[in-house]
């Protein structure tokens, strides 16, 4: 599939709901990521080592050639799902037609019960699964993983202190469990892509003079009750922050153009300078952005997000 560098292309795009998906926010990217993209419209090198739902990469993606990629995340079952349609595509479609038809035709207390039973089986797949060498569960557990994120409450991702997916059932009239064109351009596109799980100290092998580095966080929270930070067992506190902090400076060493954005603390607490302190040799700029997950529907709202650039 050749890119022909237009906004119109639809495909690919994320292929799961992801809480801090940067969806809005493309277009200001877009913006600041093109002065460095100048070598007719190609991306030698792009690393994002937070990709979650991969707003950003699949944008990049539709926008430009991108000779190799290199995406991780620390979640395994967020990355198991990307590595299978990698791998095997046609086989993800067609399981996710069979489950999809088998939900629609159920009524909404039916759908209930069907949501919860493929819960319950995604977490007793827990035990004993291999993680790092395909076979024939993958398939299975990554369309249930895409079946659960398109009819849970929200789209979220959260687990309980086992590592089992935890988030009640979402009540949607008609959910579009899957795209079957987008899953094919997934595929596609992960062909000249790295597909790695781990903390994102590790993509530091990756980075050189050419790449772009995308460094996209869990949020720091702006109050104790927007405490949305859990797409894993372990959280994402201030410490992680600054390790963080230290990462860009070593990339920025390295050559990296790198964008990294967070929430502005300074959205609630005007006084509170821990990015700008942070990041005080690089570049801050606070952009207006809608937050969508929160609780309560009444503190969804615009809020600014910081976006920070070392170039
Ligand atoms: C704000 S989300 C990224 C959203 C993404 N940009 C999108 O468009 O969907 C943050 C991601 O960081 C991941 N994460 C949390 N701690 C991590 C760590 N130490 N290293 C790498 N990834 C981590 C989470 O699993 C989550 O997917």
């Amino acid at each position: 599939m050749q890119n022909n560098h237009s906004d119109v292309i639809k495909y690919p795009k994320p292929f799961l709901k992801w809480a801090g998906g940067k969806k809005q926010l493309l277009n200001e990217f877009g913006k600041i990521l093109s002065p460095v993209i100048k070598d007719k419209n190609t991306i030698k090198r792009y690393v994002e080592p937070f990709v979650g739902g991969g707003a950003l990469f699949f944008y990049l993606k539709r926008k430009y050639d991108i000779e190799e990629s290199f995406i991780s995340d620390i979640n395994k079952e967020l990355i198991l799902a990307y590595k299978t349609i990698k791998i095997d595509h046609k086989s993800i479609i067609d399981k996710l037609e069979e489950i999809q038809n088998k939900h629609l035709q159920k009524s909404e207390d039916k759908r209930k019960e069907h949501y919860y039973q493929v819960r319950n089986e995604y977490n007793l797949q827990i035990e004993n699964f291999d993680y790092i060498k395909f076979n024939e569960k993958w398939i299975q557990r990554t369309s249930y993983l895409i079946f659960l994120n398109k009819t849970c409450f929200n789209g979220l991702f959260r687990q309980n202190q086992k590592g089992e997916f935890n988030v009640p059932f979402g009540r949607y009239k008609n959910p579009k469990i899957y795209d079957e064109k987008n899953i094919i351009a997934v595929n596609h596109t992960l062909k000249n892509t790295g597909i790695y799980c781990g903390d994102f100290t590790q993509s530091g092998r990756f980075i050189n003079k050419k790449s772009i580095l995308y460094l996209d966080p869990p949020y720091r929270p702006l109050n104790k009750t927007s405490n949305f930070t859990t797409y894993s067992k372990k959280g994402f506190g201030d410490e992680d922050q600054k390790r963080l902090a230290l990462f860009f400076d070593k990339m920025t060493r390295k050559g990296a153009y790198i964008i990294l954005s967070n929430s502005d603390p300074k959205n609630n607490l005007p006084d509170d300078n821990f990015f700008d302190e942070l990041y005080n040799s690089y570049n801050i700029s606070r952009i207006p952005a809608k937050r969508f997950i929160n609780c309560d529907a009444s503190k969804r709202g615009e809020l600014n997000e910081l976006i920070i650039t070392n170039f």
